[in-house]
């Protein structure tokens, strides 16, 4: 009898991460859960085990070192575990002025977003190649898409994120192997309290659930779609940002992201 096919998921502790946990254990995986916080890994872990039968393999690491690729993969190895599925959603957001944010945490978030999404691909897609099928599908944003004031470095790793992924993917074409760019928009989870953007009017005008994002992630991934933008909103959100004079473009995204900063939008 075949065993599960498995599926690895990075900030797996919260938000949109943990409905993709419980979204694969429904759909039959056996899961490998990557985050920093161990009693959330650890609830996790035994909620999925009692409910879904399975025994997640828990890994507790920071994926802002440069070492961290690297770990997983060896920790992989030793346990002579085979990857079907890698989704790369680990993420957060520095908010704020660019002159005023920490340089600090956008390093950490350069690092996370593009330098660890990357090295994984790297270290994971071989073994995808030679049996022939695999999928892979990493977070982005509406970001990816729209440049934005006071997220500035966010939505330029984002942007990263897809343009990296359709690139290889390109590449991938006939091998069986895919890789998927999910792009939600304002969606609610622990995000935007992180970042302290939560009284933006983005995270008070048309807010998904998670739920509904994964849901949308996960029939994208398995159809091998190259890119979605999630939702009806957000996808108007992408296409009028391609469409209107950019000027006005920078003014609703100062609308949407600035007031708080008591910056004048106009
Ligand atoms: N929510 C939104 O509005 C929104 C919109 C567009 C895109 N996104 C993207 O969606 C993804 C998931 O975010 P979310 O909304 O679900 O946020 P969330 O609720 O804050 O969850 C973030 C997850 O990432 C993990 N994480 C953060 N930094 C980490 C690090 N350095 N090392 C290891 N794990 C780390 C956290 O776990 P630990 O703290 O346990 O490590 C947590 O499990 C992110 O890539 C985010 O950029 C979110």
């Amino acid at each position: 009898m075949k065993s599960s096919k498995i599926a690895l998921i990075t900030g797996c502790t919260s938000g949109i991460g943990k409905t993709f946990s419980v979204k694969f254990a429904q759909e039959g995986y056996d899961l490998i859960l990557v985050a920093r916080n161990t009693d959330k890994l650890k609830e996790l872990s035994d909620y999925l085990s009692q409910t879904y039968r399975i025994k997640p393999v828990v890994i507790a690491c920071g994926l802002e070192k440069p070492e961290a690729a690297d770990y997983i993969f060896r920790r992989i190895q030793e346990l002579n575990l085979q990857i079907d599925v890698l989704v790369n959603n680990a993420g957060f957001n520095e908010f704020g002025s660019f002159i005023k944010t920490s340089s600090e945490k956008e390093h950490d978030m350069m690092y996370l977003h593009m330098f660890f999404v990357t090295d994984m691909m790297k270290l994971f897609l071989p073994s995808m190649l030679d049996n022939k099928q695999g999928q892979i599908l990493n977070i982005g944003s509406t970001g990816s898409y729209i440049s934005c004031p006071y997220n500035a470095v966010y939505a330029a790793t984002k942007s990263y994120i897809l343009s990296v992924s359709k690139g290889i993917g390109a590449e991938l074409k006939g091998t069986g192997v895919t890789i998927t760019t999910l792009c939600p928009g304002s969606t609610k989870t622990e995000f935007a309290a992180k970042a302290g953007m939560e009284d933006t009017l983005l995270f008070k005008l048309f807010v998904m659930t998670p739920e509904r994002v994964a849901d949308i992630g996960y029939k994208a991934l398995m159809k091998g779609k190259k890119a979605v933008v999630a939702g009806m909103y957000n996808k108007m959100l992408v296409a009028s940002s391609f469409i209107l004079p950019s000027k006005l473009v920078d003014y609703l995204s100062r609308i949407m992201l600035g007031k708080q900063h008591n910056h004048t939008v106009l």
